[in-house]
């Protein structure tokens, strides 16, 4: 084993999970997936085309069907994508992967914006770069970009900067002005950007297209920026493993090589399922992202009256993040919370030191009662500490 890996920690809301397994009196909230199974006409074009046979290799990045619709999706959202810049990926984890793949050699300077979601931080590790965190600066239950860090820490040694937003686990996004900046910053230091923008369409700002702001927005093709995305979050897909890669023209050739050698292409039938997802995208997003802003209107305004919770609305996501007064050990503090009050959260050290003391929840919860039922636990438990 190389000790890189010997060396990763294991995931933490595994940790907490582990600690509530086989019982099943939790509310289990530290997953970030909805409870909500995938909607028919994407399930119904799995099966069709299982039945036709499709169980055989693909393209390397894609089905050009599925690219060409992946390309008119976006293109829907951001300034024209031409499917010749798509990649088709086994997740957005994968693409993650693929992305830091075809750009971290070892020993290279990767900077991450922290807290995140911990595989954005494992992945450059694993290939051997060097990570470093910029944190986002707590403000009244809500996280911010300090820019003028952000410049000072990304320099001309810098290879990558991984930006996620909207963000897991804070809820935090970046305006359009500071994706402006940040991509001036990088064109000057040489940097690639990895945009995760698996939230895009998990917004719940009003904008026009129901889209939260893109580097896609404010590049063009031959930028060093490689964005990723998901068919997990919007389309309720998180088991299908589907997602895809917006990348400049000058890598597409290597990244057919990576995916060759990784996974050697996406599954047909769930490519195909993908297509029906997006065919049926203005009817399935709006309403999952309807529903979690319902779900997010029940949690939030529950949880900011328990006493001493601080919590801010997120902008985007589905999570709520929040701290609980004096308590500083997330993680036993999850632990606790699943033992003795049967509330599954995922702790804030997951995600980065930072935000340790902090606590992140998933409101992606089909029957929205289950939140109610869940800030009861807290409360509950809390009292009972007080007594
Ligand atoms: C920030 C972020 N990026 C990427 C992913 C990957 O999603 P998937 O591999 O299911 O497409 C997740 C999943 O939770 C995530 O939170």
């Amino acid at each position: 084993m190389r000790q890189t890996v010997a060396d990763l920690e294991a995931s933490r809301i595994r940790e907490v999970a582990n600690a509530g397994l086989g019982r099943d009196d939790v509310l289990a909230f530290w997953f970030g997936e909805s409870d909500e199974v995938t909607p028919e006409p994407i399930r119904q074009a799995a099966i069709d085309s299982l039945q036709r046979g499709e169980t055989f290799y693909a393209h390397n990045l894609g089905l050009p069907e599925l690219r060409e619709a992946v390309a008119r999706y976006a293109s829907g959202l951001h300034p024209q994508v031409d499917a010749s810049r798509i990649a088709i990926t086994s997740g957005g984890v994968n693409a993650l992967m693929l992305a830091m793949q075809a750009l971290v050699d070892p020993g290279d300077d990767v900077v991450a914006i922290t807290p995140v979601w911990p595989n954005l931080t494992a992945q450059p590790a694993i290939l051997g770069g060097k990570v470093r965190c910029l944190p986002l600066v707590p403000r009244e239950g809500a996280w911010s970009l300090d820019l003028a860090a952000l410049r000072k820490t990304v320099t001309a040694g810098t290879k990558l900067l991984i930006v996620n937003a909207p963000n897991n686990p804070t809820g935090w996004t970046l305006t359009r002005d500071e994706q402006q900046q940040i991509l001036d910053h990088c064109r000057q230091t040489g940097t690639w950007i990895l945009a995760d923008e698996v939230y895009e369409r998990l917004y719940y700002a009003p904008t026009p297209k129901g889209c939260a702001p893109s580097f896609l927005d404010v590049s063009v093709p031959d930028d060093r920026l490689v964005v990723v995305h998901s068919f997990s979050k919007s389309f309720l897909m998180t088991g299908w493993r589907l997602g895809w890669l917006v990348l400049p023209p000058a890598l597409m050739d290597g990244m057919g090589k990576l995916i060759e050698f990784n996974t050697s292409c996406a599954s047909v039938f769930t490519q195909r399922a993908a297509i029906a997802a997006l065919a049926h995208s203005d009817e399935i997003t709006p309403r999952v992202v309807a529903h979690l802003k319902q779900c997010r209107d029940t949690l939030l305004p529950l949880l900011a009256e328990v006493p001493g919770v601080r919590v801010a609305p997120a902008l985007g996501g589905m999570y709520a993040f929040f701290q609980l007064e004096g308590y500083t050990d997330s993680l036993a503090l999850a632990k606790r919370l699943v033992t003795e009050a049967g509330l599954g959260l995922a702790p804030g050290s997951a995600f980065g030191p930072e935000a340790d003391g902090w606590l992140r929840w998933c409101f992606a919860s089909k029957d929205p009662q289950r939140l109610v039922d869940g800030v009861a636990r807290l409360r509950t438990w809390l009292a009972a500490q007080a007594r």
